[in-house]
């Protein structure tokens, strides 16, 4: 039996998309617990704040620069993290987001949906999201014989949100295709989940539940009358699911779930 079911100490940590608002709170949660976290995206200057302020609370943590839609660039990350630290353990897939073309204004209709706006919104969570760095990733977990790989889906994944059809289409297939792969690798040492967040303001999701004096936005106000908690989501809150998935000792038995965190607005029709 571990020290803790939560110690991470031994895990080496790569959160893909962990320059932005969720999975950065992620990145920050698995080097609370001990992780070695690379937090991995595009923008260095927003990984490196992010490394800083993981290294200023005592957590170990480096930043690497990739783009999740190219296999070359994320296999080059994946390989200077393994030489710097050893193989990755954790893989947390947190690149994604909406497009504003690939969310229906009010009363528009689905058939005008622009093609351009789909395909970006299924590459960014379905291809960059989740498939290339779990290919990419996934092929050096397995050689090691171990891993836990957690995808970011959505509460939309599961019931569509109206609107933003895209995203929710491209959600509902990461929770799909999370679970083929718990299938796939479940005997081969690597343990495949996803989590589903409700509402949490961040960038790419803040003009659709404010408006820009601050005030909550027509889709905000009903969001939030929906949600049992009446209340959007805070990013640390996200914290204790990913330490328990990423934890071999914690969630041993656990692959194929989708764990939502959501204050409920899943779980009621009115
Ligand atoms: N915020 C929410 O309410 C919410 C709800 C459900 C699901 N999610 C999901 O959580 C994940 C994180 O979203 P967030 O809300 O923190 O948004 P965010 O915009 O703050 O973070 C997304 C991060 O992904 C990065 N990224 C985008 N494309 C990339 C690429 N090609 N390569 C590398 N990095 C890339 C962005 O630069 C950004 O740092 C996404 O998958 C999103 O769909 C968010």
């Amino acid at each position: 039996m571990p020290a803790s079911l939560f110690d991470l100490s031994d895990e080496i940590a790569v959160v893909i998309g962990g320059t932005g608002g969720l999975g950065g709170a992620m990145a920050h949660a698995l080097a609370d617990a001990g992780a070695r976290v690379a937090v991995v995206g595009r923008s260095a200057e927003r990984g490196s704040q992010r490394v800083a302020a993981i290294e200023s609370q005592g957590g170990k943590a480096m930043f690497q620069s990739a783009d999740a839609l190219s296999p070359d660039s994320l296999a080059a990350a994946r390989d200077r993290i393994t030489t710097e630290w050893g193989t990755p353990t954790v893989l947390v897939n947190a690149a994604g987001g909406n497009h504003p073309q690939a969310t229906l204004p009010p009363g528009a209709d689905f058939c005008d949906l622009p093609l351009d706006a789909w395909r970006h919104v299924f590459d960014l969570n379905l291809v960059g999201g989740v498939l290339l760095p779990c290919q990419v990733f996934g092929k050096v977990m397995l050689s090691a014989g171990r891993g836990s790989i957690v995808n970011i889906a959505s509460m939309s994944g599961m019931i569509p949100l109206s609107r933003v059809v895209a995203y929710s289409a491209a959600k509902a297939a990461v929770i799909n295709l999370t679970q083929f792969l718990a299938r796939e690798w479940a005997t081969r040492g690597i343990r495949v989940n996803a989590i589903s967040p409700g509402f949490f303001p961040a960038e790419q999701n803040r003009a659709l539940l404010y408006n820009e004096d601050g005030s909550l936005s027509e889709r905000g106000s009903q969001i939030i009358g929906h949600t049992p908690m009446a209340r959007f989501g805070k990013p640390e809150e996200l914290g204790g699911a990913i330490v328990w998935l990423a934890s071999p000792a914690a969630s041993s038995f656990v692959t194929g779930q989708n764990i939502v965190v959501d204050g409920g607005f899943s779980s009621v029709t009115i």
